[in-house]
């Protein structure tokens, strides 16, 4: 039986100015299930990281409902979204945010401290694993300068991994890097959706659409979702 992770019904986002209301998600509905690999695609201004925030409880939403593994959103008060976004949810950005003054292993570290209740032998042990999963291990005691924008974006995925999150949400990884070293952040993408991570991922980029199990494009507020395979 398909399981979902995320169900979403009604879902509108709008923005009020000057008492006229712009609408930039209209009424959405959208399943994720779980081990999933989807994209977003769609134009420049289209609400892609609009849902994305949405969906990672970093934006608020007008109207509709929003079910994450059974649970509720709507009825969720800040300090639980916050708790349940750090040991659930992993984000992956263009710009990839590392703390220039911060080594990897700490910008790593990062999510963990944020969580909390972990000893420091744990966070170390945390910290080394995510790295080795995404080859980077030998980086450690590097700072952020010192890597290559491939390598910055494979450190970012670790500190998305650290918690062991569920569900990574990444908007337009690739879209600060070359082709090539994008692509490679894809195949690492690929390789967590086979060890059952749920990715969502927002891309300009039409080829990145084969690595996906379910499409979406999103247009005008509304989207139409398609197997891609
Ligand atoms: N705080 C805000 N106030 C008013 N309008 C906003 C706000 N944030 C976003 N918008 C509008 O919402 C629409 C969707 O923006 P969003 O950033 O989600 O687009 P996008 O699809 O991610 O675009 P891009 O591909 O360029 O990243 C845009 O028209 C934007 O101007
Ligand atoms: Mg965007």
């Amino acid at each position: 039986m398909v399981q979902q992770l995320l169900e979403i019904k009604g879902l509108s986002k709008w923005y009020e100015q000057d008492k006229n209301r712009y609408n930039v998600l209209k009424s959405l509905d959208f399943n994720v299930e779980k081990g999933s690999f989807v994209v977003i695609t769609g134009k420049s201004g289209s609400g892609k990281t609009t849902l994305l925030n949405i969906l990672g409880f970093l934006d608020k939403f007008n109207e509709g409902s929003y079910i994450f593994n059974g649970k509720d959103v709507t009825k969720m008060n800040e300090v639980e979204k916050c708790s349940f976004r750090n040991s659930h949810i992993g984000f992956i950005f263009q710009q990839f945010y590392l703390i220039e003054s911060l080594t990897i292993a700490q910008n790593v570290e990062l999510p963990l401290l944020y969580h909390g209740g972990y000893s420091k032998s744990q966070r170390v042990e945390m910290v080394k694993q995510s790295l080795k999963d995404v080859e980077l291990e030998e980086k450690l005691n590097n700072y952020p300068h010192e890597l290559s924008g491939g390598q910055q974006q494979r450190v970012s995925i670790a500190r998305a991994l650290v918690t062991k999150a569920e569900l990574i949400l990444a908007d337009e990884p690739t879209g600060a890097l070359d082709w090539k070293t994008g692509l490679k952040i894809v195949d690492l993408l690929v390789k967590l959706n086979n060890q059952n991570k749920t990715i969502v991922m927002v891309t300009h980029d039409n080829d990145l659409k084969r690595y996906a199990t379910h499409c979406v494009y999103l247009k005008d507020g509304v989207f139409s979702e398609e197997d891609n395979i």
